[in-house]
């Protein structure tokens, strides 16, 4: 089973992939979690290209073409391997996030987008995304809680994640079997237990 998060910076992905994660393996699964851009040592090479304060010169093509090639090489260096051997694979940030960023946040074609989709997942679609919702304010006080720099995407102005963030809503909308939608302002935990829900229908329908 192939499960991708997707929402804005500090939507708490990570924790919720934790938390999924650990439930996952005790019960037994095996469990391979992968962050997009990286995973594999060209990814990872090419996040430190994407995410570089310097590069502000970076054009919105050059952008999607690199977060799409550093998908391409995870998918087959690792993510369709694992699936292979009945890894339960979940993805921080998949195809999904491209459409948001680069599509909604930058502006770009989304046809176009779509056709650079269909290359860099090799035809590979999550069977559950989970979309964490929740206020830009929130995203924001989040980040600057943490401690650490901003990235290049971080930098972003407030109109920029409000189309990604819109963006979002529009394809999570458009994709409901797919999709599941959380709010992800509530306690971790709380959040945790409906994912859980979604997890298992998942699971138990893939086994059928
Ligand atoms: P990261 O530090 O992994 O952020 P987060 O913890 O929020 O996932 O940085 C990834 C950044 O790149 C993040 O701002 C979202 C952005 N991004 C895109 O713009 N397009 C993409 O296709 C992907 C995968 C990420």
């Amino acid at each position: 089973m192939f499960i991708t998060f997707e929402g804005i910076d500090g939507s708490g992905k990570s924790t919720q992939i934790e938390l999924l994660a650990r439930r996952l393996e005790m019960q037994k699964h095996e469990v391979l979690i992968v962050r997009e851009p990286g995973g594999t040592q060209i990814s990872e090479r090419i996040r430190d290209l994407l995410l570089d304060m310097r590069h502000g010169e970076m054009n919105a093509h050059t952008e999607l073409l690199l977060f799409s090639a550093s998908r391409s090489q995870l998918v087959i260096e690792r993510i369709i391997p694992a699936l292979r051997r009945g890894t339960v694979v979940i993805a921080d940030r998949f195809h999904d996030s491209t459409t948001a960023y680069q599509g909604y946040g930058r502006g770009l074609d989304i046809t176009a987008i779509d056709h650079v989709h269909a290359m860099a997942t090799h035809g590979l679609m999550p069977d559950l995304s989970v979309f964490l919702d929740i206020p830009i304010e929130e995203s924001l006080r989040r980040r600057d809680d943490r401690s650490g720099q901003r990235d290049r995407m971080e930098s972003a102005d407030h109109a920029f994640f409000e189309r990604v963030q819109n963006g979002y809503r529009f394809i999570a909308s458009t994709s409901p079997a797919r999709f599941r939608v959380i709010d992800g302002t509530p306690p971790a935990d709380d959040v945790a237990e409906t994912i859980w829900g979604w997890v298992v229908a998942g699971l138990e329908k893939a086994s059928v």
